[in-house]
């Protein structure tokens, strides 16, 4: 296959946090990935920051030992490794003081794509857009990367929105959301839009409802103090969940361009109406034999945090009205599984001899494992024995369908990354998008936190809690199945 990557300029990519853990998980063995497909280009370098004392050898040690537990096959190039390894130097820094900062000037250089990643705790993305700024280390040209969570609620969204927008333009800030990085997420607005055949049918008209499910089956890991102050509605609903809802309810943009996208999404967002208490249901995982319960997770024997969500929601457009949508997710579940599934309306008339309300066609998009589309039709039962009917998908598995031909799937991370060199926006959150997201799920915390609704408890390795299964059985629907 011939490769139609769009090629990246030299660049110097600082990593504020470049010890941490997202810089040793993902960001380090991503961008060896990356130097290893060739998209490093000669003079390409990654600059870590931190505040231990320590030089560039003891910073390329730490990248060794990332690589070597977080990488995947590649980490046995050794010579790869060792090129790659020459690429990368490091600099003490105290992103809230003053030490380091002239160090840092001094390196990175004017004449190549300045990147800057803030790896690190939201409280810090004021104090280092400042500092960067004070020492001319950035410049109208350079882009910042920050993580999530961004804000906790719309005003911290707000400041943090605030504190970046007094040294940079919007243009030059690329908010992650790793889901739009992953590979089928994209899928899903080329199979959208790049076909004659889904774009006619994506309305009230021929669509029942949609499921959002993303569920995971570790629990709350070492994130526990994080996590319990967040909940799922925070940690995965306002972003991830809300991208997705996004990505497969928005209009059609006029391009595949930044701003194009982004304003139609945000007007998904914006259209979203208020959940109904009625339509929501919080869950959290109880104890099993030999794996503890969320409360001992988070070493908190009260919390009332949620590490599951399912809801309903609508959306007030035309193209939506009437349409519910079901979104849940939740920690561990019975698989690890994330789908999006849109279920297609019953048939108007039917000629057969079946009750054909059983007989739907349902769009299945994949995102983890097994990526890939599968379009549930219905066919003749083969055989003899009359006419009877059966639904079968038409299965697009990826991995099969693109067979040796598909390069292998780039992490989120790693496609990210090269997207801000590039200076790609298209799959980062805009302002705008993060603080209307926020708005929107505001009043569902504020309300669950008037009301006392105290999470249901659900057992490990289930489906989660049995409201959750209510919540569309009322409605004559039912979730799908969660496989892995
Ligand atoms: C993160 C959440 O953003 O996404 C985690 O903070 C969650 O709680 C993770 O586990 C899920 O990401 P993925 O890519 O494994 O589905």
């Amino acid at each position: 296959m011939v490769s139609r990557v769009i090629p990246v300029k030299p660049f110097d990519l600082v990593i504020f946090g470049g010890t941490g853990d997202l810089a040793r998980r993902k960001i380090l063995p991503g961008l060896f990935r990356r130097f290893r497909a060739g998209q490093m280009p000669a003079g390409a370098r990654v600059i870590g920051c931190a505040r231990t004392a320590m030089d560039d050898a003891g910073f390329r040690d730490i990248a060794r030992a990332a690589i070597a537990e977080f990488g995947g096959p590649e980490r046995s190039d050794a010579a790869g490794l060792a090129a790659f390894l020459d690429r990368l130097a490091y600099v003490p820094i105290d992103v809230t003081g003053e030490d380091g900062w002239r160090d840092l000037a001094a390196l990175v250089r004017a004449d190549v794509v300045r990147a800057f990643y803030f790896s690190v705790a939201p409280r810090l993305f004021g104090p280092i857009a400042e500092r960067l700024h004070l020492h001319a280390i950035a410049d109208d040209d350079s882009r910042i990367v920050v993580e999530k969570p961004f804000g906790r609620d719309l005003r911290s969204a707000q400041e943090l929105n605030a504190a970046l927008a007094a040294h940079f333009g919007e243009g030059q800030i690329y908010r992650i959301d790793h889901y739009l990085g992953k590979e089928t997420v994209q899928n899903l607005m080329a199979v959208r839009f790049g076909n004659v055949l889904f774009e006619p049918l994506w309305n009230n008209h021929y669509i029942d409802h949609i499921q959002i499910t993303v569920a995971e089956t570790v629990g709350v890991g070492g994130r526990g103090s994080y996590y319990d102050g967040a909940g799922a509605m925070r940690d995965m609903v306002q972003n991830h969940l809300m991208q997705l809802l996004c990505l497969i309810a928005m209009e059609p943009p006029a391009r595949f361009e930044a701003d194009a996208v982004r304003d139609e999404k945000l007007k998904v967002i914006r259209a979203l109406q208020p959940v109904d208490p009625q339509d929501i249901v919080f869950g959290q995982y109880s104890g099993a034999p030999g794996s503890p319960s969320y409360r001992d997770d988070v070493e908190n024997p009260a919390s009332t945090s949620e590490s599951f969500v399912a809801l309903r929601c609508r959306i007030g457009n035309w193209r939506w009205a009437g349409v519910p949508f079901y979104l849940r997710t939740g920690k561990k579940m019975k698989a690890r599984s994330s789908e999006i599934a849109v279920v297609f309306q019953k048939l108007g008339h039917t000629i057969f001899d079946e009750d054909m309300a059983r007989h739907r066609n349902i769009l299945s998009i994949r995102l983890q494992p097994n990526e890939g589309i599968d379009l549930q039709v219905t066919i003749k039962d083969p055989g003899p024995g009359g006419m009877r009917l059966l639904d079968v998908p038409l299965d697009l598995t990826f991995a099969e369908a693109l067979g040796d031909q598909g390069e292998p799937a780039a992490d989120a991370y790693e496609r990210l990354i090269m997207d801000v060199i590039r200076g790609d926006q298209t799959l980062f959150m805009r302002g705008d998008e993060v603080e209307a997201a926020w708005a929107w799920t505001d009043p569902v915390i504020a309300g669950r936190e008037e009301r006392g609704d105290r999470p249901q408890p659900y057992d490990q390795g289930s489906a989660g809690p049995d409201d959750a299964l209510m919540l569309m059985h009322r409605d004559g629907r039912r979730w799908r199945d969660i496989k892995g």
